[in-house]
């Protein structure tokens, strides 16, 4: 894994990074690259079309003598913020893969934190999931050096950055594995490691405990399956807790859509239904390894969804944990199912705050597309509290409404609620009524993250596949939770 350095300015090395705003307006260290360099620059940045947008790097040889082997000016576009420094640490990461010492001078730029959201792209951008190829490719950087004024500060800011990218990397693995490979006792194991690794407190309800247990919703999408189910619950527990935080994740291993089966091409990213529990996962971890004082409750019922000779069939009757009775009519509806255990068991604890992630609706996936999740809460402060976690991680969040109205197209002939509308319009904010019905009197934020929990192209600090969106919102908000 890559080392964070401080640097002097006479260092260096194999390649010297420097920021360069749009219409090649230098950063900080870029004057000093092109006098190191000499020459035509200008024309070597028109062959290679760098402009200093965002997303653009220009590798350019140094002359025999030069410091650096070679410099990367690296684009930041017109307006820096932690964002776009981030996704430029991403870009440059692509770029200089190869090598094994990177330099740069990012830190001095104009923009608070920009060493440690530099760091962070740069990182999460090496990423890979290759343990299933035969000839794998990992990337070679061993060091990134902060060169220069400052660069000791730097390095200890891009220090503090190693809990949430740890965290969303394992998120990531998760996801990215196969569900063959991940089944819910696999999962529940990866559970235990965490735990095991950071002290946590650590239960695993098996099928033969459901009963007495009450989680009647989570034992009904699991009886199609083949392979057991498992709830999960897991406890952070620090001396002197400052806040008390709840975290549920959806952990649907595979969702085929159970005896409503989905049409094939929709079942192909369908081991990603995970994700919500992945999330919870990754976040316990980073919030742990920081040591922040919150207690923090970590929840993941975790199935699959299959159509089974026992399945749920459309039409029955299950009584999730909280005793509100569901009528199934569309077995593909599970995630809210297994939710409804999950959020009635964190509810019981009465945290000052419940946050639950899944991936719940393809019609939140339409809504707002691949790389916005979208939020919905019962309290107007905590959605705020989450939406200003997430404008510093650059996970973007949309709060969506959750109208009182809407709930009654949910009203049952025979039981207390059931699963879908039966309409075509408003599936997320119908889900997220649902899931409302389980949370009792608590402060509830209810996150939809179908869309940018796996990310769809390579860009920046985001690499194809499971993105790990939401671990590092998690950590932000417990870092602001904890403050009291
Ligand atoms: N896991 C899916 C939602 C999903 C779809 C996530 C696409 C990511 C990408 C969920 O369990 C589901 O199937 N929801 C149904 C609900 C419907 C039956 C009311 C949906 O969104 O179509
Ligand atoms: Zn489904
Ligand atoms: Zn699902």
């Amino acid at each position: 894994m890559v080392e964070f350095k401080a640097a002097t300015e006479t260092a260096g090395g194999a390649v010297l990074a420097v920021p360069v705003f749009g219409d090649r307006i230098w950063g900080p260290g870029a004057e000093a690259a092109a006098d190191a360099i000499g020459g035509d620059l200008d024309g070597q940045f028109d062959i290679a079309k760098f402009s200093g947008k965002l997303g653009q790097v220009a590798i350019i040889q140094g002359p025999a003598g030069a410091p650096f082997t070679t410099y990367a000016f690296v684009g930041l576009g017109d307006e820096a913020d932690s964002e776009t420094v981030r996704q430029a640490g991403g870009w440059l990461a692509r770029s200089v893969s190869r090598l094994e010492e990177v330099s740069t001078t990012i830190h001095l730029i104009d923009v608070e934190g920009a060493a440690a959201a530099f760091a962070e792209g740069f990182v999460l951008a090496l990423y890979r999931f290759d343990k299933y190829r035969s000839e794998p490719e990992p990337a070679k950087v061993e060091t990134l050096f902060f060169v220069g004024e400052g660069a000791p500060a730097a390095k200890q800011a891009a220090d503090a950055v190693w809990p949430g990218i740890l965290g969303a990397m394992l998120t990531r693995d998760l996801i990215n594995e196969p569900a063959n490979a991940k089944s819910p006792v696999t999962l529940a194991g990866v559970a235990a490691e965490v735990a095991e690794e950071h002290s946590l407190r650590i239960r695993v309800y098996e099928p033969n405990e459901f009963a007495e247990e009450r989680f009647g919703a989570l034992a009904g999408v699991a009886a199609g399956a083949h392979n057991p189910a498992r709830m999960v619950e897991m406890w952070y527990e620090p001396e002197d807790p400052k806040a008390f935080l709840a975290l549920v994740g959806k952990g649907i291993v595979f969702d085929s859509g159970g005896l409503s089966l989905k049409p094939a091409a929709s079942m192909e990213d369908m081991k990603t239904d995970m994700s919500g529990a992945a999330v919870m996962f990754g976040a316990m971890k980073a919030i742990a390894a920081s040591e922040l004082p919150i207690k923090v409750l970590g929840i993941a019922p975790i199935t699959e969804n299959m159509p089974g000779g026992g399945a749920t069939r459309p039409g029955d009757v299950l009584i999730p944990r909280n005793g509100t009775s569901i009528e199934v009519l569309n077995t593909d509806a599970e995630g809210r199912l297994v939710l409804a255990d999950g959020l009635s068991l964190a509810a019981e604890h009465e945290p000052d705050l419940i946050v639950d992630i899944a991936t719940l609706t393809g019609a939140c996936h339409v809504a707002l597309g691949d790389k916005i999740a979208g939020l919905w809460s019962n309290d107007q402060e905590a959605a705020d509290q989450v939406l200003k976690a997430s404008a510093r991680t650059g996970e973007r969040l949309w709060q969506m409404p959750l109208p009182a109205d809407y709930r009654k197209a949910m009203d049952s002939d025979i039981a207390d609620i059931k699963n879908i509308s039966g309409g075509r319009y408003g599936g997320a904010i119908h889900a997220a009524l649902f899931l409302e019905e389980f949370v009792g009197e608590n402060r509830w934020v209810h996150l939809d993250i179908a869309g940018p929990a796996r990310w769809t192209e390579e860009e920046h600090y985001q690499r194809k596949g499971g993105s790990g969106f939401g671990v590092r919102t998690l950590l932000a908000l417990a870092e602001d939770m904890s403050r009291g």
